[in-house]
Formats: C-alpha cells, structure tokens, sequence
C-alpha cells in the first residue's frame, strides 16, 4: 500500500497490484484512476453500509443452494468435501478496535478476491448445472452487489485515505480442474465466505454507521 499525503497529489492513478499466489505472478492493472471527490456520490457510506449488509444477509442462503445444486457427494458430505481450510482465502484479521483505514483496506482485498472467485464459480455452474437458474441469478446477484460495493470502496479508500494502490491476492483458477475439484473450490470459498461475510459486518458496519 502506498499513503501520499493529502493535497500532495491532487490527482493520482488507482493502480491494482494483483498477485497470484499460486501462478506467482504479478499483474499491473490500471484502473479508472482516483475519482475527484466530486464523482463519489454524497451516500457511498449509506450504500457501502447496505451492500456489506445485504452480501451478509444473503451469503448463507447462496451457499445452502450452491450445495444442493451440486449433489452426492456434496449433500453428505459437506464437512469433509467443503472444509475451506485447503483453499485460498485472504486473511481478514481486522476487528473493532482497527483503525478505519486498516478495515477498508481489508474489505477491498476481501472482495476484490470474491469477485474473481465469483467469475470462476459462475463460469463452472454455468456449464455444469446450466439450468439451476436460481443458483445462476444468486451468483450473478451476488457479484452484482460485489462489484458496486467495491467502487464504492474504492472511492471511499481514495477520498478519505488517499489510497490508490492495494495489494491484493487471488485463489487458483478453476479452470481446466476436473468437474469434482470445480465444484469442491466453489464449495470450499463459498462456505468460508459465509463466516468472514459476518465477520466483516460486525466489524465494518459499526465503522460506517451513521452519526
Ligand atoms: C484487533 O486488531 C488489531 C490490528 O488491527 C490487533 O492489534 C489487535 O490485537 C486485535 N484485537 C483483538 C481483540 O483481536
Ligand atoms: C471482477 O472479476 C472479473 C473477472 O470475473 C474482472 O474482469 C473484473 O475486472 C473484476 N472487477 C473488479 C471491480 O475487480
Ligand atoms: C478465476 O480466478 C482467477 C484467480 O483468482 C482470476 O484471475 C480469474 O479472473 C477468474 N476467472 C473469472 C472468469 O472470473
Ligand atoms: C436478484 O436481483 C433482482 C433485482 O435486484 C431481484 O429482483 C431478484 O429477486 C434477485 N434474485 C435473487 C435470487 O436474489
Ligand atoms: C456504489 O454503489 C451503488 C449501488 O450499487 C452504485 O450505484 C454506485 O455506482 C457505486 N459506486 C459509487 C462510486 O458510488
Ligand atoms: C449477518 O448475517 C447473519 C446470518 O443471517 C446474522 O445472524 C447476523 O446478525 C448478520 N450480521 C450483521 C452484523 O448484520
């Protein structure tokens, strides 16, 4: 993470480090650079608030049908099959008495990786259970609130902090893994996701509540 003092840079490109642990490779990826403080909307905190919210609210239920979808071995075997304690899955120590940027920072990195981790489950069970579509709407839901949640925090890490790069790690793709080991990942991460969902609504919600 880099920290430029406010006012030094009026203007400075959000550039996305993005690390693959396992390929071990170091992607540059520009994005749509800071926004001026004009382009957040006056109620990011509000919608970051519910976004983080509704993910929560919602996770357990997207992991329940994820799981249904994906049949024997999975129904009854979901502790041994879905144990998340084999897949990658960013760390997320912060708690209440964290600083506020230290909380945004990992709030991004957390749903950086869901987002990609989300691509990758929705290209699988587009293939695998094309007509699930409960399950498909879920996940397309899903990354939908995932994605404006993370420009949201974007220009939340950006207007308050002036943080415009941060490092993030993604999983493994699932692409080219056998249908089983696609369906284990997706079983793994979504699972995990449901206990660090709530994790990172009880520490971040109080952090944006308002006045
Ligand atoms: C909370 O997180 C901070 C770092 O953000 C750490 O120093 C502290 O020990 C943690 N407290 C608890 C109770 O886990
Ligand atoms: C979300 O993931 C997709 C790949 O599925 C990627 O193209 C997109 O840039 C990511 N969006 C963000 C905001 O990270
Ligand atoms: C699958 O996951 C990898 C690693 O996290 C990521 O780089 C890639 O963009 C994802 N693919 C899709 C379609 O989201
Ligand atoms: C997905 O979002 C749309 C519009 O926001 C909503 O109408 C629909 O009920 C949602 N579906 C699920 C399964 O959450
Ligand atoms: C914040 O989230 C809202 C609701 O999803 C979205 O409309 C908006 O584009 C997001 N980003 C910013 C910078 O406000
Ligand atoms: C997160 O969701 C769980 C399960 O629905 C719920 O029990 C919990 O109260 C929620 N946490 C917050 C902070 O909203």
């Amino acid at each position: 993470m880099k920290f430029v003092p406010a006012g030094v840079v009026p203007f400075v490109a959000l550039l996305l480090l993005q690390r693959r642990p396992v390929a071990g490779r170091a992607l540059l990826v520009s994005g749509p650079g800071c926004p001026g403080h004009g382009l957040c909307r006056s109620n990011v905190q509000e919608q970051t608030r519910r976004q983080v919210a509704l993910l929560n609210a919602t996770a357990q239920d997207l992991f329940s049908l994820y799981l249904k979808c994906q049949g024997e071995p999975f129904s009854s075997e979901t502790d041994k099959l879905c144990n998340p304690g084999s897949v990658f899955f960013p760390a997320f120590r912060v708690n209440r008495t964290s600083e506020r940027k230290e909380v945004m920072v990992a709030m991004y990195k957390l749903f950086a990786f869901l987002n990609a981790s989300l691509g990758n489950i929705t290209r699988d069970q587009e293939e695998l259970n094309p007509t699930a579509k409960e399950l498909l709407d879920r996940l397309h839901n899903t990354t939908k609130t995932t994605r404006g949640l993370i420009s949201n925090l974007t220009c939340l890490l950006c207007k308050n902090y002036n943080v415009f790069q941060v490092d993030v790690s993604y999983g493994e793709s699932s692409k080219g893994k056998s249908t089983f080991k696609k369906k284990q990942q997706g079983c793994q991460v979504l699972r995990k996701y449901v206990q660090v969902i709530a994790q990172a609504a009880r520490v971040l919600l109080p952090h944006l509540s308002p006045p």
